[in-house]
């Protein structure tokens, strides 16, 4: 359930590595085994290096032998929606449908669901390829 979905995120956001920006991220995806796969930001003294939460969680659940998003959930703190960036998008795009729910929490929960369509329209995905 959705709540479990939240709290795998706000533990992974607690373990966030965030030195150079001070902003911790969390995020959790569930697969369509039902498990869920859990990710924070991890950040480098070479700044590009850093790796989003998202990109952290998507690459648990690859490696644990799932393929397919079914939720996700982003959690962050400030005043200003989390939202996935670009790149993280793309990312959830290759595993999620269009209609795949996406939770903007902050520390105390859900402060916006919207979907993949809604955040990255007109886009391109291994379909595009064939
Ligand atoms: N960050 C994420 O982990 N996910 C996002 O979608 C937005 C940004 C991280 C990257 C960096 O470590 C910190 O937040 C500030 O940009």
């Amino acid at each position: 359930m959705t709540e479990d979905l939240i709290a795998a995120a706000r533990e992974a956001m607690s373990r966030a590595y965030a030195p150079y920006s001070g902003f911790a991220v969390g995020a959790a995806v569930r697969a369509d085994n039902g498990k869920i796969y859990s990710g924070c930001n991890v950040e480098n003294s070479a700044y590009p290096e850093g790796l989003c939460a998202e990109a952290a969680a998507i690459a648990a659940m690859v490696n644990a032998g799932a393929q397919k998003i079914d939720e996700v959930c982003v959690m962050g703190r400030g005043d200003n929606l989390v939202t996935p960036c670009g790149g993280c998008r793309q990312k959830i795009r290759e595993f999620a449908a269009g209609s795949t729910a996406i939770h903007v929490c902050g520390p105390e929960g859900i402060r916006r669901t919207t979907t993949l369509d809604e955040l990255l329209p007109l886009s391109f995905g291994p379909e595009n390829l064939k």
